[in-house]
């Protein structure tokens, strides 16, 4: 089975590459993204089966115990944990305010995963990062490399710890908006965080949702869809199934699984697009995967607050220092599908300094 699978996406890709190197003039000229080399491709198949064999049950984020723990009566429950995964191709700007956001937490309650371009060499390996950095390939805007990304931090996670039960992606442009115990108690415990779900009351939703953003109607939605050929994501992604919405998710472990354990999609994903302005993989993978397979499990909205007003080249707005205000905080939090937004970007580097001015009286308290 996995040799069958790894031995036809092998051929596939080395069928592309092939038709790559030696005929260019089949190709339109402005397909210009660097495809995955087969080594990455074997390593992270490698990782994700690996990640799929022993991370025990894809749903032991239920209230079921695992079956990788036996846990006597008597033992008192390992709670759940939020794996925060950081994807950079920088250096991790706000290590600092993060490391705030996590000091003197019970370390039981969250991990910390660290995929950084291997082109950044980061001096920034203190505090909760230190020793939190994952094997990572080289990661570029408009390819499907930072799918792979994400699924390597997805994977990692799932099979370092058990008890992670939330997966967060996290980038270096981007800051926390509450305190550590705020963002724990609204994935796990509150019943009215989710404004989504209080309307439903469906007895078949699952108490955990998976917090993504899944749109169906956006603009450039069909250009985006025929990026790699009109006909490329046939028959495994029709047009009416693909979807869009924001990188920055928050998955839960059932719904890790599921994003390591994909062949399709990725195999039509990873697919090299023919025009670099309307390439955006990452943003339409993750959506198109999980509303395909189980949609009743997504909020179809993110945690993660972005400013499209004005954005340049597809780059969503980026404050600079002097906007950094109180005001600013609590009106980035402002959400019409919950009772806040977790997180924000993008935020310049040189922020850093105002951020941790205003970290203890405004940012972190709820
Ligand atoms: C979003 O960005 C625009 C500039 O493009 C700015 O005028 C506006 O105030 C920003 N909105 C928020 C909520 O920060
Ligand atoms: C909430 O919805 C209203 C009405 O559609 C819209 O004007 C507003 O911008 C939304 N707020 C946020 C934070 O998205």
């Amino acid at each position: 089975m996995f040799s069958n699978q790894f031995m036809l996406s092998f051929s596939l890709f080395f069928s592309l590459s092939i038709l790559i190197l030696l005929a260019p003039n089949l190709l339109p000229p402005r397909h210009t993204s660097v495809p995955i080399s087969p080594q990455d491709e074997i390593d992270d198949i490698t990782l994700f089966n690996h990640a799929l064999s022993f991370s025990g049950s894809p749903t032991s984020n239920s209230n079921k115990p695992s079956r990788f723990f036996h846990l006597s009566s008597r033992q008192k429950p390992i709670p759940k944990k939020i794996a925060f995964l950081f994807l950079t191709n920088t250096a991790l700007h706000f290590a600092p305010l993060w490391n705030r956001f996590f000091l003197s937490q019970p370390t039981n309650l969250y991990n910390v995963y660290v995929h950084a371009d291997p082109s950044v060499s980061l001096t920034h390996q203190y505090g909760v990062f230190r020793g939190r950095f994952i094997i990572s390939k080289p990661t570029s805007r408009a390819s499907p490399t930072l799918i792979s990304a994400t699924r390597r931090l997805l994977a990692t996670a799932l099979l370092h710890d058990p008890n992670n039960a939330y997966f967060a992606l996290i980038s270096q442009h981007c800051i926390p908006l509450h305190s550590f115990p705020y963002v724990y108690h609204s994935l796990f415990h509150s019943k009215t965080f989710d404004k989504s779900s209080q309307t439903e009351l469906n007895v078949e939703t699952p108490s955990y949702k998976s917090y993504i953003e899944i749109l169906s109607d956006t603009p450039k939605h069909w250009k985006r869809y025929a990026a790699r050929g009109r006909f490329t994501m046939l028959p495994e992604v029709p047009y009416e199934e693909f979807r869009a919405g924001s990188q920055f998710l928050t998955l839960t472990r059932r719904h890790a699984h599921m994003v390591v354990k994909d062949r399709a999609l990725w195999r039509k994903f990873k697919v090299p697009c023919y025009r670099e302005d309307e390439c955006y993989p990452e943003e339409h993978y993750f959506p198109t995967l999980l509303s395909m397979k189980d949609p009743n499990g997504c909020t179809k909205y993110t945690l993660t607050r972005v400013n499209w007003t004005g954005s340049v080249n597809g780059h969503p707005y980026m404050y600079k220092p002097e906007q950094v205000t109180p005001q600013l905080i609590h009106l980035l939090r402002e959400s019409n599908h919950s009772e806040s937004y977790l997180f924000a970007r993008k935020f310049s580097p040189d922020c850093l300094e105002p951020l941790m001015h205003m970290a203890k009286y405004v940012i972190f308290r709820d």
